[in-house]
C-alpha cells in the first residue's frame, strides 16, 4: 500500500532516528530468540534490515522479504558489505501473491500499521509458519492522536489479540515494552511487542 513511499525513500530510510528505534527493536528482539540457532527467521516488510541484520547471529537463516525492491536493495548491499552468510532478500506482497516457502519463526516490525487487513496477512502468515513455528510483531500502541488515511492509528492489545486467535495462533503475549518522544508520525507514542504461537 505504502510501496510508492518507501521505494523513494529506501536510499535515505537509515537516518539517526530510525536507527537508534531499530536498536530498541533489536535489544527486546534478541531476548525472544535464545534458543533459536537451528531456526529459520523470515522479516515480513525488512525494509532495510535495520532490524533483522541485528539477530543474524541468534537463528539459522534470515529472509527479508519485502514488496519495495528499492528497500531490498539497501538491504542486500548491507549484506554483502557485512559478508552475512546467513541472509537473503526477497521481493514480494503476500497480500498480493502466495508464498510457496514455510519457515520457523516471523518477524515484522513497524509493518502491519501499514497493510490494510490486518487478518488477512496473519492468515497468510500462519498459513507459511511450520507447526510450533512463532509469529513476533512489533508496532506502535493504538495512539487517537493519529489520523492519517494510509495507516492504521494503531492497534490495541485486545484487538489484536482476537484476530491472532481468530487466525489460529496461541500462547498470544502482548506487552508495551518501549515509550519514546517523536517516534510515530511526530507523536509522542509507545511499542508492543506481540509473541503467538501456531
Ligand atoms: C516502516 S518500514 C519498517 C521496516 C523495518 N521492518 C524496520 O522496522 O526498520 C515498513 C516496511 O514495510 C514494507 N511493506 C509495506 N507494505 C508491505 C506489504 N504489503 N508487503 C511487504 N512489505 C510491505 C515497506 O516497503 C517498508 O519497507
Amino acid at each position: 500500500m505504502q510501496n510508492n513511499v518507501f521505494e523513494q525513500m529506501a536510499k535515505k530510510y537509515d537516518t539517526p532516528e530510525r536507527i537508534e528505534l531499530a536498536n530498541v527493536i533489536v535489544i527486546e528482539l534478541r531476548q525472544k530468540l535464545h534458543n533459536s540457532k537451528s531456526e529459520c527467521f523470515l522479516d515480513y516488510g525488512s525494509g532495510t534490515g535495520l532490524v533483522s541484520l541485528g539477530v543474524t547471529d541468534l537463528v539459522e537463516s534470515v529472509l527479508l522479504v519485502d514488496s519495495s525492491k528499492q528497500m531490498l536493495d539497501v538491504a542486500q548491499a548491507k549484506i554483502s558489505r557485512q559478508k552475512i552468510s546467513n541472509a537473503n532478500v526477497l521481493c514480494s506482497d503476500f497480500t498480493n501473491e502466495t508464498p510457496e516457502l514455510k519457515t520457523d519463526i516471523i518477524f515484522m516490525s513497524l509493518v502491519l500499521l501499514h497493510i490494510p487487513d490486518t487478518k488477512e496477512i496473519l492468515q497468510v502468515l500462519f498459513d507459511i509458519l511450520n507447526e510450533g513455528g512463532k509469529l513476533i510483531i512489533v508496532d506502535f500502541d493504538k495512539n487517537d492522536d493519529i489520523n492519517h488515511p494510509k495507516v492504521h492509528n494503531v492497534f490495541l492489545h485486545e484487538d489484536l489479540k482476537k484476530i491472532l486467535a481468530e487466525v489460529g495462533f496461541e500462547s498470544i503475549e502482548i506487552q508495551t515494552f518501549y515509550h519514546g518522544n517523536n517516534i510515530f508520525m511526530n507523536q509522542d507514542a509507545s511499542m508492543f511487542i506481540a509473541n503467538s504461537v501456531k
